[in-house]
């Protein structure tokens, strides 16, 4: 019996097993039912009594053996598994999707950074708003039908409050609580209960600018502004003021540039006109800084405001708004380019 056992023990010394099949032979042969050990655990019986203790040891000795051979021949294939890998280790990785900005913050940033080179600082203010900051102090009297160039989402339970539909408001706050002289831009979201369209949205960006100071002309209004499209769109842009109407400012104007498509001439884009309309502005108007405690005696200013999607939709000829909105990558990775 002792001598079986050695033999068995130098035979599965000897086993080769390389696959996952082969070791699984090599189980079945030493571990299975019908296998080597449970054979002679079967006759152990028969062994004599004073063999028992060593005969005993001989077979947890073999069977220790086996099942650690098995491991080791498992681990093996899992090894080999790795070292075998039919990858290419030499093989660039997999591309790394890099983002990129959003075409509205790039035009945004860059208006910031035009005004921000003429002295400008950046205000901002809340979107949910009242009544006082985007319609009344700024000149729009109860009741009175300006109220309706910018449909308003109200608060159904508090009149008063209302989403802003320009961020005007940031610069009545600006003159609440600020000094003179004050020279300050406000970009920031606004919302407008409209239809939305290729052309419109219900809620969209703006940038407003304020300069209040003593002695603040139209002419420097013009300046400003002149600078800020050719910064803006290239040295050869050329500007035009129509005369508009605002409650804010007066007088006001509407400010157009010339057609960067056609060069003047004519097409499409500009509806043959040569020029494309991009913001409003205007002197502000006296009752504006009277009802913010401002001496309009001494003082005077001007006001623009401009929206992000519309100066983005020239600089870039998109001619559908709502692509700004819909995130979809094929759209926004054609700017990836542009910061
Ligand atoms: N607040 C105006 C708007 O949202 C734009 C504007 C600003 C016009 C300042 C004149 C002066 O339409």
């Amino acid at each position: 019996m002792l001598q079986n056992i050695d033999k068995i023990l130098e035979e599965a010394r000897q086993f080769k097993a390389e696959t996952k099949k082969e070791i699984e032979q090599f189980r079945i042969l030493y571990l299975g039912k019908k296998g080597a050990l449970s054979e002679l655990f079967k006759n152990f019986k028969d062994v004599p009594a004073d063999q028992k203790k060593e005969v005993g040891q001989k077979i947890n000795q073999l069977k220790q053996f086996v099942s650690e051979k098995i491991d080791a021949l498992q681990a093996g294939i899992s090894e080999e598994a790795r070292t075998d890998d039919s990858r290419d280790l030499t093989l660039p990785g997999p591309p790394v999707q890099a983002g990129a900005r959003h075409p509205i913050s790039i035009v945004r940033n860059e208006i910031i950074s035009i005004f921000g080179r003429l002295g400008y600082t950046i205000s901002e203010g809340p979107e949910i708003e009242d009544d006082w900051h985007v319609f009344s102090s700024l000149n729009f009297p109860p009741e009175h039908p300006a109220r309706d160039m910018q449909d308003t989402f109200f608060i159904e339970k508090d009149p008063d409050i209302l989403l802003r539909t320009h961020t005007s408001s940031v610069q009545v706050r600006v003159m609440e609580k600020e000094s003179l002289p004050i020279r300050t831009i406000s970009p920031g979201r606004v919302f407008r209960n409209e239809a939305i369209s290729a052309r419109a949205h219900c809620i969209f960006h703006q940038v407003e600018g304020l300069y209040i100071d003593k002695n603040v002309s139209f002419a420097d209004l013009k300046q400003t502004l002149l600078y800020f499209a050719r910064e803006m769109f290239g040295k050869h842009v050329e500007i035009r003021l129509r005369p508009s109407y605002f409650p804010f400012t007066e007088p006001s104007a509407e400010m157009d540039i010339s057609c960067q498509i056609c060069g003047g001439k004519g097409c499409n884009v500009c509806k043959y006109t040569g020029w494309l309309e991009i913001l409003g502005c205007g002197m502000v108007d006296p009752n504006v800084l009277e009802f913010n405690k401002i001496d309009s005696k001494k003082y005077t200013g001007f006001a623009f405001g401009m929206g992000v999607e519309r100066v983005a939709m020239l600089k870039y000829q998109v001619k559908d708004l709502r692509l700004y909105f819909e995130n979809d990558l094929r759209f926004l990775e054609q700017f990836k380019a542009a910061y």
